[in-house]
């Protein structure tokens, strides 16, 4: 049951949009990635909604939008030389820079850090939104806290449906993942989060990004949860090849387990329910937490056994997603 209508993103309803947000009120809208659930950036009380909306643990700082590259520089404290230059290569896109936050931006924000993570999103609609809302808008990811990112308008209202003043309806969102993230405040660029965005195309900029140490405080503090996860549990076998197909008979029945692998291995498993993530890393980026979703509504299902063991391009990014899903790895 969907409790909320979805707005198709004509001008008249983005403007009422733009004027819900200035309001203090919650928009949820596509962006290229993923959608978000939007508040005012600036109001402390709309932000705080959205951390009751998605249950939300308050530690888990947002993401400030903006529509062009002056305004996140106004939400920095300092703009490093590096920004810019990744900015200039991929904004509008599915970048987010962590840079020194200016101290105006409110703690909700950033949970209290002194950085703040700021994003240009590259869809017509999302870019539309923030042009009429004339504030930077915080948005995380439009689902309940822990379940897979929605990449449809009816995922948003499935999670959230009464706890929203509007969503934007702009169609499936592309690529399916979210933004990768990105900490420029330090002397070395981190990779916090892949994304939607190859690390590969950075590092051609930035030179190797360090990841964040294994043993040191979550640096991007949403990482350290688990994530991304239906209701079913799900057992991800790190495997490549046409023996993945023989583990998955020899362990899981085909009548209860649901499986989400690249074409090749779905092909062995015809008679089990099986969302095919394509061949290559981009189509499954696009049909992960869409295939996740799907297999979790299907009622005879017990299980999902995800095949992926691809790091390359937003592959990383599948298997990073995958892997925080997963109530069990086998490698
Ligand atoms: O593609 C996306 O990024 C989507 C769309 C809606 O733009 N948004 C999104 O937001 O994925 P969310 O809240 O689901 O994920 C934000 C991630 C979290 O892992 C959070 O911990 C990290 O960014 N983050 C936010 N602010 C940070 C900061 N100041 N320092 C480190 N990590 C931060
Ligand atoms: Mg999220």
């Amino acid at each position: 049951m969907i409790p909320i209508r979805l707005t198709k993103p004509d001008p008249e309803s983005l403007r009422e949009a733009g004027a819900i947000l200035r309001a203090g009120g919650l928009v949820a809208f596509p962006t290229e990635t993923v959608y978000g659930l939007g508040a005012n950036g600036w109001d402390r009380t709309a932000c705080r909604k959205i951390f009751a909306a998605k249950g939300r643990p308050e530690d888990n700082p947002l993401i400030l939008h903006v529509v062009h590259i002056d305004q996140a520089v106004q939400l920095a404290q300092t703009w490093p030389p590096l920004a810019t230059a990744l900015a200039k290569a991929f904004w509008p896109g599915p970048l987010t820079l962590v840079v020194l936050t200016n101290p105006g931006v409110p703690d909700v924000v950033r949970a209290g850090l002194s950085t703040v993570a700021v994003r240009c999103p590259d869809h017509p609609v999302a870019r539309s939104l923030l042009e009429e809302a004339k504030v930077p808008v915080a948005a995380p990811s439009a689902n309940r806290s822990g379940r897979p990112s929605p990449t449809s308008a009816e995922s948003v209202a499935e999670d959230l449906g009464e706890h929203v003043d509007m969503i934007l309806d702009g169609g499936f969102a592309g690529i399916g993942v979210e933004s990768t993230v990105v900490d420029v405040s330090g002397s070395k660029p981190v990779l916090l989060r892949p994304g939607g965005l190859a690390a590969e195309a950075i590092e051609a900029i930035t030179g190797p990004l360090l990841l964040p140490d294994p043993g040191g405080p979550a640096r991007a503090p949403g990482m350290k949860y688990r994530h991304y996860a239906p209701t079913l549990p799900v057992i991800l076998l790190k495997r490549s090849g046409p023996e993945a197909a023989a583990t998955v008979r020899e362990h899981f029945g085909s009548v209860t387990t649901g499986v989400l692998a690249p074409t090749s291995i779905v092909n062995g498993l015809q008679d089990y329910p099986s969302v095919d993530l394509g061949e290559d890393d981009r189509t499954a980026a696009e049909r992960l937490f869409r295939g996740l979703r799907t297999l979790d509504q299907n009622p005879k299902l017990t299980a999902i056994v995800a095949v992926w063991n691809n790091p390359v391009g937003l592959g990383l990014a599948v298997l990073n997603r995958l892997e925080k899903a997963a109530a069990e790895v086998w490698t």
